[in-house]
């Protein structure tokens, strides 16, 4: 890890117009690997993640997890973690960092029985509040307060109890799941999310010795341990990674095989892209998924966000990107994020007809977009940049720490599978950046 001011970060330059062939490896998921990490904080025992994104936001989460007086090495893909006495103060600078650091509010909870914590950073898509996850902690016992732009929570000792979330909140689940399973007695959620990371993270702590009911479900059950074990987990293929791809296919044209994906994880993503043309061969048991299409996109009349299996908001403007190119004009609702539209102002920029207003964007599509210097202001914002950019001309994506926090490598990924694209040096840091090296 490198900190740097005064250098220039990296961009993307791409010439569109060449087909997608060939096969990848699809990284292990962002959103799995960052809660279960948190989860490994759980019990003093050694516990192994195999399969770990080499990503910023896992790089935040070891900073995080090193000052609170963890062990956590990354060695390849491999994560080790050993928790020791855990300080009761996450690092305020990282925390500020990335979304995921809310997480260490159940964690230290749990743990150490309290917690002082900045408000969470992340990416700049709409106002993120954390009511529920306050709210959800309160029902197990503890005392939460907001003051002075920190989070304090403390209890003697967390209690199971019962909430209702009022919008299925993968996050919060999550910071309620991770304190619940070291609670006392019994602990009863409804209206829960049912996203696949949510079942990846209670696999992981079932393998821990906890005992959760009903993951994937809107009702979760669980009973309390007084101490959970160490073991080895191995996380599933990132769902929007792999969509990312299959979306940049579709605006390419091509025959791409990804592999270590879960298909069914897609269901919502492959439907639209279907409806749009594109012929998709699915394999659960091997977990790869081959996506064919022949740069020709129909139009869908409506995308609409929504929770698990809904069509997730992170795959939102890669299908914008998609629908720029298409024969007719779709309505995009992101009900999910309602003012995600970053990527949108700068498809513009590439010749794309897209208006946004009253929080949804409506897109024409055109045969042809053209190739111009943009600007990723977010991670799926950029990773849509980079996708419409397989059709165009010489396009360079400026902003590209913001992919890096959720993309291995998407230049390597997408050089791989064909495509014409390099890092180039680009806009100059004017304040420090931690940059992975
Ligand atoms: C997670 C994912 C993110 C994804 C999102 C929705 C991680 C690290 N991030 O984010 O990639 O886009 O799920 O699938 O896993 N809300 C409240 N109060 C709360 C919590 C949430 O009002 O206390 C609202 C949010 O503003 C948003 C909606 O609930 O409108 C969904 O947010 P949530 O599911 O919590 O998203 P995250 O967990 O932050």
């Amino acid at each position: 890890i490198h900190y740097m001011r005064g250098f220039f970060m990296r961009s993307l330059m791409i010439s569109g117009h060449r087909r997608l062939r060939g096969m990848i490896n699809v990284q292990g998921s962002k959103n799995s690997v960052l809660p279960v990490m948190a989860a490994a904080l759980l019990t003093e025992d050694k516990v192994i993640i195999e399969n770990c994104p080499a990503i910023t936001d896992v790089y935040h989460m070891q900073k995080v997890m090193q000052a609170a007086g963890a062990e956590c090495d990354i060695e390849n893909d491999i994560v080790t973690v050993r928790s020791g006495m855990l300080k009761s103060a996450p690092d305020e600078e990282y925390c500020a960092r990335f979304r995921a650091s809310s997480l260490f509010m159940g964690v230290f909870l749990a743990v150490c029985g309290s917690f002082v914590m900045p408000y969470p950073g992340g990416c700049n898509i709409g106002s993120r509040p954390l009511n529920y996850h306050i709210d959800g902690l309160r029902s197990l016992g503890a005392v939460v307060e907001e003051a002075g732009g920190y989070i304090i929570g403390y209890c003697r000792k967390l209690k199971g109890g019962s909430y209702e979330f009022p919008y299925p909140s993968v996050g919060a689940l999550e910071n309620i799941i991770l304190a619940a399973v070291r609670a006392e007695g019994k602990t009863c959620l409804t209206n829960c999310a049912k996203e696949p990371e949510i079942v990846d993270l209670c696999d992981c702590l079932k393998m821990m010795g906890a005992d959760i009911d009903g993951a994937g479900t809107g009702t979760i059950i669980i009973n309390g341990k007084a101490t959970l074990h160490g073991c080895r987990y191995r996380v599933p293929g990132d769902r929007i990674a792999a969509g990312t791809y299959m979306a940049g296919c579709a605006i390419a044209g091509g025959n791409i095989c990804l592999r270590g994906i879960e298909p069914e994880r897609l269901t919502a993503v492959s439907d639209i892209l279907q409806k749009m043309g594109c012929h998709l061969f699915t394999d659960k048991k091997s977990n790869e998924i081959i996506v064919m299409a022949d740069g020709r996109r129909r139009a869908v009349t409506s995308v609409v966000t929504g929770p698990y299996p809904e069509f997730p908001t992170d795959m939102q403007a890669q299908i914008m990107s998609v629908l720029a190119y298409s024969g007719g004009c779709c309505d995009i609702y992101d009900n999910v994020f309602e003012n995600r539209y970053n990527a949108a102002g700068e498809l513009v920029r590439m010749g794309a007809v897209i208006s946004v207003s009253g929080g949804h964007a409506r897109v024409c599509g055109r045969p042809a977009l053209k190739g111009a210097r943009v600007c990723a202001t977010d991670l799926r914002c950029g990773a849509a940049l980079v996708i419409a950019a397989l059709g165009a001309d010489c396009t360079i994506v400026d902003g590209c720490s913001y992919i890096c926090r959720g993309y291995e490598d998407i230049q390597r990924d997408l050089e791989q599978l064909g495509a014409d694209i390099k890092w180039i040096p680009g806009e100059e840091l004017t304040e420090d950046l931690e940059l992975q090296s």
